[in-house]
Protein backbone atom coordinates (compact mmCIF):
# COMPACT_ATOMS: atom_id res chain seq x y z
CA UNK A 1 0.00 0.00 0.00
CA UNK A 2 2.72 2.33 0.82
CA UNK A 3 5.01 1.99 -2.18
CA UNK A 4 1.39 2.18 -4.30
CA UNK A 5 0.70 5.33 -2.67
CA UNK A 6 4.01 7.15 -3.04
CA UNK A 7 4.16 5.90 -6.20
CA UNK A 8 1.07 7.27 -7.54
CA UNK A 9 1.72 10.98 -5.81
CA UNK A 10 4.90 10.43 -7.53
CA UNK A 11 7.32 10.92 -4.27
CA UNK A 12 10.25 9.24 -2.85
CA UNK A 13 8.79 7.49 0.27
CA UNK A 14 11.34 5.47 2.97
CA UNK A 15 11.51 3.56 6.23
CA UNK A 16 13.89 5.24 8.81
CA UNK A 17 14.97 5.21 11.99
CA UNK A 18 14.33 2.20 15.39
CA UNK A 19 12.12 0.38 12.37
CA UNK A 20 15.51 0.18 9.89
CA UNK A 21 18.15 -0.50 13.15
CA UNK A 22 15.89 -3.27 14.69
CA UNK A 23 15.46 -4.75 11.22
CA UNK A 24 19.29 -5.12 10.91
CA UNK A 25 19.68 -6.21 14.44
CA UNK A 26 16.80 -8.54 14.10
CA UNK A 27 15.69 -7.37 17.65
CA UNK A 28 12.02 -8.04 18.63
CA UNK A 29 8.90 -7.24 17.19
CA UNK A 30 8.24 -3.72 15.40
CA UNK A 31 5.70 -1.50 17.02
CA UNK A 32 6.49 1.59 15.22
CA UNK A 33 7.34 2.45 12.02
CA UNK A 34 8.75 6.35 10.80
CA UNK A 35 8.28 6.84 6.80
CA UNK A 36 9.59 9.61 5.59
CA UNK A 37 8.24 11.01 2.72
CA UNK A 38 10.61 14.06 0.28
CA UNK A 39 7.16 15.85 -0.09
CA UNK A 40 4.16 16.26 2.22
CA UNK A 41 4.04 13.21 4.71
CA UNK A 42 -0.27 14.16 5.78
CA UNK A 43 -0.65 13.50 1.97
CA UNK A 44 1.31 10.60 1.83
CA UNK A 45 -0.81 9.36 4.79
CA UNK A 46 -3.98 9.99 3.77
CA UNK A 47 -3.42 8.32 0.37
CA UNK A 48 -2.23 5.32 2.16
CA UNK A 49 -5.23 5.64 4.20
CA UNK A 50 -7.78 5.29 1.29
CA UNK A 51 -6.31 2.28 0.02
CA UNK A 52 -6.57 -0.03 3.15
CA UNK A 53 -9.35 -2.12 3.68
CA UNK A 54 -11.81 -0.01 6.43
CA UNK A 55 -9.62 3.37 5.32
CA UNK A 56 -8.30 3.90 8.97
CA UNK A 57 -8.40 7.49 10.25
CA UNK A 58 -5.18 9.58 9.60
CA UNK A 59 -4.45 11.30 12.53
CA UNK A 60 -2.76 14.90 11.53
CA UNK A 61 -0.36 16.74 13.32
CA UNK A 62 -0.31 20.34 12.03
CA UNK A 63 1.74 22.12 14.07
CA UNK A 64 4.84 19.16 13.27
CA UNK A 65 3.67 18.42 10.16
CA UNK A 66 3.21 14.95 10.95
CA UNK A 67 0.52 12.12 10.42
CA UNK A 68 -0.39 8.99 12.31
CA UNK A 69 -1.73 5.68 10.81
CA UNK A 70 -2.62 2.71 13.02
CA UNK A 71 -2.18 -0.59 11.31
CA UNK A 72 -3.60 -3.00 12.83
CA UNK A 73 -0.82 -2.70 15.73
CA UNK A 74 1.32 -1.09 13.91
CA UNK A 75 1.87 2.90 14.71
CA UNK A 76 3.10 4.19 11.34
CA UNK A 77 4.15 7.88 11.34
CA UNK A 78 4.36 9.84 8.87
CA UNK A 79 7.16 12.93 8.19
CA UNK A 80 8.14 15.47 5.35
CA UNK A 81 11.33 15.16 5.18
CA UNK A 82 13.36 18.32 6.66
CA UNK A 83 16.08 19.99 7.85
CA UNK A 84 15.54 21.34 10.94
CA UNK A 85 17.36 23.56 13.22
CA UNK A 86 17.20 24.00 16.85
CA UNK A 87 17.85 27.66 18.76
CA UNK A 88 19.83 27.82 21.56
CA UNK A 89 18.30 26.93 25.00
CA UNK A 90 15.33 26.61 23.06
CA UNK A 91 12.58 23.35 22.35
CA UNK A 92 11.16 24.67 19.23
CA UNK A 93 12.79 24.04 16.23
CA UNK A 94 12.31 25.80 13.12
CA UNK A 95 11.85 23.57 10.62
CA UNK A 96 11.84 24.16 6.76
CA UNK A 97 11.36 21.48 3.87
CA UNK A 98 14.76 18.94 2.90
CA UNK A 99 16.04 16.03 0.74
CA UNK A 100 16.51 12.74 2.58
CA UNK A 101 20.47 13.72 2.85
CA UNK A 102 19.13 16.76 4.98
CA UNK A 103 16.67 14.63 7.22
CA UNK A 104 19.31 11.78 8.34
CA UNK A 105 21.72 14.52 8.79
CA UNK A 106 19.51 16.16 11.91
CA UNK A 107 19.06 12.16 13.17
CA UNK A 108 20.97 11.95 16.68
CA UNK A 109 22.68 8.57 15.16
CA UNK A 110 24.39 6.82 12.73
CA UNK A 111 22.53 3.77 13.69
CA UNK A 112 19.54 5.55 13.72
CA UNK A 113 19.56 7.66 10.29
CA UNK A 114 19.57 4.26 8.25
CA UNK A 115 17.16 4.79 5.21
CA UNK A 116 14.99 1.76 3.16
CA UNK A 117 13.19 3.18 0.21
CA UNK A 118 9.61 1.87 -0.01
CA UNK A 119 8.99 3.39 -3.47
CA UNK A 120 8.60 0.16 -5.82
CA UNK A 121 11.19 0.62 -8.43
CA UNK A 122 13.84 0.87 -6.01
CA UNK A 123 11.96 -1.30 -3.33
CA UNK A 124 14.19 -2.09 0.01
CA UNK A 125 17.52 -0.47 -1.15
CA UNK A 126 19.68 0.81 1.65
CA UNK A 127 20.74 4.87 1.37
CA UNK A 128 23.48 4.82 4.05
CA UNK A 129 25.08 8.26 3.85
CA UNK A 130 27.75 8.01 7.43
CA UNK A 131 27.99 4.11 7.84
CA UNK A 132 25.47 3.18 10.28
CA UNK A 133 24.82 -0.18 8.72
CA UNK A 134 29.19 -0.78 10.17
CA UNK A 135 28.90 1.09 13.42
CA UNK A 136 25.63 -1.51 13.50
CA UNK A 137 28.34 -4.29 12.93
CA UNK A 138 30.90 -2.42 15.38
CA UNK A 139 28.23 -2.18 17.72
CA UNK A 140 29.44 2.00 17.94
CA UNK A 141 27.09 4.86 19.21
CA UNK A 142 27.60 7.25 16.64
CA UNK A 143 26.44 10.94 15.58
CA UNK A 144 26.12 11.74 11.96
CA UNK A 145 27.38 14.98 12.33
CA UNK A 146 29.86 16.27 14.73
CA UNK A 147 28.77 15.72 18.48
CA UNK A 148 28.50 19.23 19.84
CA UNK A 149 25.96 20.02 16.88
CA UNK A 150 23.96 16.57 17.46
CA UNK A 151 23.79 17.40 20.90
CA UNK A 152 22.95 20.89 21.03
CA UNK A 153 20.22 20.60 18.82
CA UNK A 154 18.54 18.33 21.38
CA UNK A 155 20.27 17.68 24.72
CA UNK A 156 18.14 14.69 25.25
CA UNK A 157 20.37 12.74 23.06
CA UNK A 158 23.02 12.47 25.89
CA UNK A 159 20.44 10.36 27.18
CA UNK A 160 19.41 8.69 24.42
CA UNK A 161 23.07 7.89 23.56
CA UNK A 162 23.53 6.04 26.63
CA UNK A 163 20.22 4.34 26.84
CA UNK A 164 21.28 2.80 23.51
CA UNK A 165 24.68 1.68 24.79
CA UNK A 166 22.80 0.02 27.79
CA UNK A 167 20.00 -1.65 25.88
CA UNK A 168 22.10 -3.26 22.91
CA UNK A 169 25.73 -3.36 24.90
CA UNK A 170 27.21 -0.61 21.90
CA UNK A 171 30.00 1.32 22.64
CA UNK A 172 29.88 5.17 22.93
CA UNK A 173 32.01 6.85 20.50
CA UNK A 174 34.78 8.76 22.25
CA UNK A 175 34.49 12.00 20.76
CA UNK A 176 30.53 11.84 21.34
CA UNK A 177 31.56 10.53 24.93
CA UNK A 178 33.26 13.58 25.18
CA UNK A 179 31.17 15.93 23.80
CA UNK A 180 28.35 14.34 26.33
CA UNK A 181 30.80 15.14 29.21
CA UNK A 182 31.75 18.71 28.43
CA UNK A 183 27.61 19.80 27.64
CA UNK A 184 25.76 17.67 30.74
CA UNK A 185 25.24 20.88 32.18
CA UNK A 186 22.35 21.47 29.49
CA UNK A 187 20.44 18.15 30.53
CA UNK A 188 18.52 20.87 32.42
CA UNK A 189 16.68 22.26 29.68
CA UNK A 190 15.02 18.91 28.64
CA UNK A 191 11.37 18.26 30.27
CA UNK A 192 11.21 15.74 32.90
CA UNK A 193 9.57 13.68 31.05
CA UNK A 194 11.55 12.93 28.33
CA UNK A 195 14.37 12.53 30.96
CA UNK A 196 12.03 10.09 32.81
CA UNK A 197 11.53 7.89 29.68
CA UNK A 198 14.89 7.45 28.71
CA UNK A 199 15.90 6.54 32.81
CA UNK A 200 12.98 3.94 32.61
CA UNK A 201 14.50 2.08 29.24
CA UNK A 202 18.17 2.30 30.84
CA UNK A 203 16.47 0.83 33.75
CA UNK A 204 14.55 -2.00 31.46
CA UNK A 205 17.60 -3.07 30.01
CA UNK A 206 19.88 -6.45 30.62
CA UNK A 207 22.26 -4.94 32.74
CA UNK A 208 21.12 -1.54 33.66
CA UNK A 209 25.02 -0.84 35.60
CA UNK A 210 26.21 -0.10 31.72
CA UNK A 211 23.68 2.89 31.70
CA UNK A 212 24.03 4.01 34.98
CA UNK A 213 27.57 3.39 34.97
CA UNK A 214 27.72 5.89 31.83
CA UNK A 215 25.32 8.45 33.28
CA UNK A 216 27.79 8.60 36.36
CA UNK A 217 30.98 8.56 34.60
CA UNK A 218 29.77 11.99 32.09
CA UNK A 219 28.44 13.78 34.94
CA UNK A 220 24.65 13.54 33.75
CA UNK A 221 23.65 11.11 36.79
CA UNK A 222 25.00 14.03 39.29
CA UNK A 223 22.19 16.99 37.40
CA UNK A 224 19.37 14.47 37.24
CA UNK A 225 19.71 12.04 40.58
CA UNK A 226 21.96 13.68 43.16
CA UNK A 227 20.81 11.30 45.86
CA UNK A 228 22.29 8.62 43.89
CA UNK A 229 25.69 10.07 42.88
CA UNK A 230 25.70 11.66 47.32
CA UNK A 231 25.97 7.59 48.06
CA UNK A 232 29.59 7.48 46.31
CA UNK A 233 32.73 7.12 48.24
CA UNK A 234 33.92 5.17 51.37
CA UNK A 235 34.83 7.38 54.53
CA UNK A 236 37.56 6.32 56.90
CA UNK A 237 37.83 7.45 60.65
CA UNK A 238 39.66 5.39 63.57
CA UNK A 239 40.80 2.56 60.94
CA UNK A 240 36.93 2.48 60.49
CA UNK A 241 35.04 2.38 56.43
CA UNK A 242 31.83 1.69 55.43
CA UNK A 243 30.95 0.15 52.20
CA UNK A 244 30.70 2.63 49.06
CA UNK A 245 26.71 2.29 48.74
CA UNK A 246 27.28 3.96 45.58
CA UNK A 247 28.88 1.30 43.75
CA UNK A 248 26.84 -1.36 45.96
CA UNK A 249 23.69 0.01 44.30
CA UNK A 250 24.31 -0.47 40.57
CA UNK A 251 25.18 -4.50 41.70
CA UNK A 252 22.16 -4.48 43.57
CA UNK A 253 20.17 -3.24 40.59
CA UNK A 254 21.78 -5.42 38.16
CA UNK A 255 21.15 -8.46 40.33
CA UNK A 256 17.17 -7.53 40.68
CA UNK A 257 17.35 -7.22 36.93
CA UNK A 258 18.35 -10.62 36.74
CA UNK A 259 15.05 -11.91 38.59
CA UNK A 260 12.89 -9.63 37.25
CA UNK A 261 11.38 -7.22 34.67
CA UNK A 262 9.22 -5.13 36.99
CA UNK A 263 10.20 -1.62 36.51
CA UNK A 264 8.98 -0.28 39.39
CA UNK A 265 11.25 -3.35 41.07
CA UNK A 266 14.23 -1.88 39.93
CA UNK A 267 13.42 1.70 40.54
CA UNK A 268 13.12 0.38 44.55
CA UNK A 269 16.73 -1.08 44.11
CA UNK A 270 17.97 1.79 42.76
CA UNK A 271 16.72 4.13 45.60
CA UNK A 272 17.02 1.29 48.16
CA UNK A 273 19.97 3.28 49.75
CA UNK A 274 19.47 6.86 49.18
CA UNK A 275 18.47 7.72 52.76
CA UNK A 276 22.27 6.97 53.62
CA UNK A 277 23.88 9.88 52.65
CA UNK A 278 21.78 12.09 54.55
CA UNK A 279 21.76 9.89 57.42
CA UNK A 280 25.59 8.81 58.01
CA UNK A 281 27.01 9.22 61.20
CA UNK A 282 30.72 8.11 62.55
CA UNK A 283 30.24 6.71 66.12
CA UNK A 284 33.20 5.87 68.22
CA UNK A 285 32.15 2.81 69.84
CA UNK A 286 30.14 1.44 67.15
CA UNK A 287 31.78 2.90 63.95
CA UNK A 288 30.06 3.91 60.70
CA UNK A 289 25.65 4.45 61.22
CA UNK A 290 22.76 4.70 59.15
CA UNK A 291 20.47 5.32 61.66
CA UNK A 292 16.54 5.61 60.24
CA UNK A 293 17.81 5.62 56.64
CA UNK A 294 15.07 3.48 55.78
CA UNK A 295 12.41 6.15 57.17
CA UNK A 296 14.36 9.00 55.25
CA UNK A 297 15.19 7.57 52.24
CA UNK A 298 11.31 6.18 51.77
CA UNK A 299 10.34 10.17 52.38
CA UNK A 300 13.17 10.59 49.59
CA UNK A 301 11.55 8.64 47.00
CA UNK A 302 8.20 10.54 47.43
CA UNK A 303 10.41 13.70 46.86
CA UNK A 304 12.29 12.13 43.86
CA UNK A 305 9.16 10.99 42.08
CA UNK A 306 7.64 14.35 42.40
CA UNK A 307 10.88 16.38 40.89
CA UNK A 308 11.32 13.56 37.98
CA UNK A 309 7.08 13.72 37.29
CA UNK A 310 6.91 10.04 38.09
CA UNK A 311 3.89 9.16 38.54
CA UNK A 312 2.66 9.67 42.39
CA UNK A 313 0.21 6.81 42.71
CA UNK A 314 0.69 3.06 44.15
CA UNK A 315 3.83 2.47 42.06
CA UNK A 316 5.27 5.20 44.16
CA UNK A 317 3.99 4.20 47.36
CA UNK A 318 5.06 0.28 46.32
CA UNK A 319 8.38 1.74 46.19
CA UNK A 320 8.46 3.90 49.19
CA UNK A 321 7.47 0.38 51.10
CA UNK A 322 10.31 -1.42 49.42
CA UNK A 323 12.43 1.10 50.59
CA UNK A 324 11.32 1.43 53.74
CA UNK A 325 11.67 -2.28 54.49
CA UNK A 326 14.28 -3.60 52.22
CA UNK A 327 16.93 -3.36 55.21
CA UNK A 328 14.49 -5.40 57.93
CA UNK A 329 14.18 -8.45 56.28
CA UNK A 330 14.21 -10.03 59.50
CA UNK A 331 11.48 -8.04 60.53
CA UNK A 332 9.24 -9.06 58.61
CA UNK A 333 10.23 -12.16 59.07
CA UNK A 334 10.56 -12.69 62.60
CA UNK A 335 7.00 -9.95 63.43
CA UNK A 336 9.11 -8.97 66.55
CA UNK A 337 8.71 -5.41 65.35
CA UNK A 338 9.13 -2.78 68.29
CA UNK A 339 8.75 0.09 66.01
CA UNK A 340 4.94 0.43 65.38
CA UNK A 341 5.08 2.67 62.17
CA UNK A 342 7.20 -0.37 61.00
CA UNK A 343 5.02 -3.09 62.05
CA UNK A 344 2.03 -1.41 60.92
CA UNK A 345 3.58 -1.59 57.40
CA UNK A 346 4.72 -5.18 57.69
CA UNK A 347 1.19 -5.29 58.14
CA UNK A 348 0.05 -4.38 55.18
CA UNK A 349 3.14 -5.69 53.15
CA UNK A 350 0.96 -8.82 52.04
CA UNK A 351 0.63 -8.79 48.47
CA UNK A 352 4.69 -7.53 48.18
CA UNK A 353 6.34 -9.63 50.42
CA UNK A 354 7.52 -12.11 47.34
CA UNK A 355 8.71 -8.31 45.95
CA UNK A 356 10.26 -7.33 49.15
CA UNK A 357 12.65 -10.94 48.80
CA UNK A 358 13.57 -10.06 45.93
CA UNK A 359 15.04 -7.03 46.99
CA UNK A 360 16.23 -8.59 50.10
CA UNK A 361 18.32 -11.44 48.08
CA UNK A 362 19.70 -8.73 45.30
CA UNK A 363 20.67 -6.62 48.43
CA UNK A 364 24.06 -8.82 48.38
CA UNK A 365 25.63 -7.65 51.75
CA UNK A 366 22.45 -7.89 53.76
CA UNK A 367 22.35 -11.91 52.44
CA UNK A 368 22.60 -13.73 55.41
CA UNK A 369 20.79 -17.23 54.78
CA UNK A 370 20.15 -17.16 58.37
CA UNK A 371 17.78 -14.46 57.84
CA UNK A 372 15.43 -16.00 55.22
CA UNK A 373 15.09 -19.45 56.44
CA UNK A 374 12.19 -19.13 58.36
CA UNK A 375 10.33 -17.46 55.11
CA UNK A 376 11.49 -20.20 52.72
CA UNK A 377 10.87 -22.30 54.86
N1 LIG B 1 15.32 10.89 16.75
C1 LIG B 1 16.31 11.85 16.81
N2 LIG B 1 16.50 12.58 17.93
C2 LIG B 1 15.72 12.38 19.02
C3 LIG B 1 14.70 11.43 18.98
C4 LIG B 1 14.53 10.69 17.83
O1 LIG B 1 17.03 12.02 15.83
N3 LIG B 1 15.91 13.12 20.11
C5 LIG B 1 15.10 10.14 15.49
C6 LIG B 1 15.98 8.92 15.32
O2 LIG B 1 16.26 8.77 13.94
C7 LIG B 1 15.12 7.80 15.84
C8 LIG B 1 13.74 8.23 15.36
O3 LIG B 1 13.76 9.65 15.44
O4 LIG B 1 15.47 6.54 15.31
C9 LIG B 1 12.59 7.66 16.16
O5 LIG B 1 12.73 8.00 17.52
P1 LIG B 1 12.15 7.13 18.72
O6 LIG B 1 10.85 6.54 18.30
O7 LIG B 1 12.20 7.95 19.94
O8 LIG B 1 13.24 6.01 18.96
P2 LIG B 1 13.60 4.72 18.14
O9 LIG B 1 14.91 4.95 17.47
O10 LIG B 1 12.46 4.30 17.28
O11 LIG B 1 13.90 3.67 19.27
P3 LIG B 1 12.91 2.98 20.31
O12 LIG B 1 11.72 2.54 19.53
O13 LIG B 1 13.73 1.88 20.85
O14 LIG B 1 12.62 4.04 21.33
Amino acid sequence: FLSEAADELDIEAYAIGGFVRDFFLKRGKAQDIDVVAVGSGIELAKKVSEKLPGKPPVKVFKTYGTAMLKVFDLEVEFVGARKESYSEDSRNPEVERGSLKDDQNRRDFTINALALQLNKSNFGKLLDPFGGLQDLKNQLIKTPLDPEVTYSDDPLRMLRAIRFSSQLNFVIEPQSLKAIQENATRIDIVSKERIVTELNKILESEKPSIGLKLLHDTGLLKRILPELTNLEGIDEIDGQKHKDNFWHTLEVVDNISKETNNLWLRWAALLHDVGKAPTKRFNKKIGWTFHGHEFKGSKMVYQIFKRLKLPLNDKMKFVQKLVLLSSRPIAIVDEDVTDSAVRRLVHDTGEHLEDLMTLCEADITTKNPKRYTKYHN
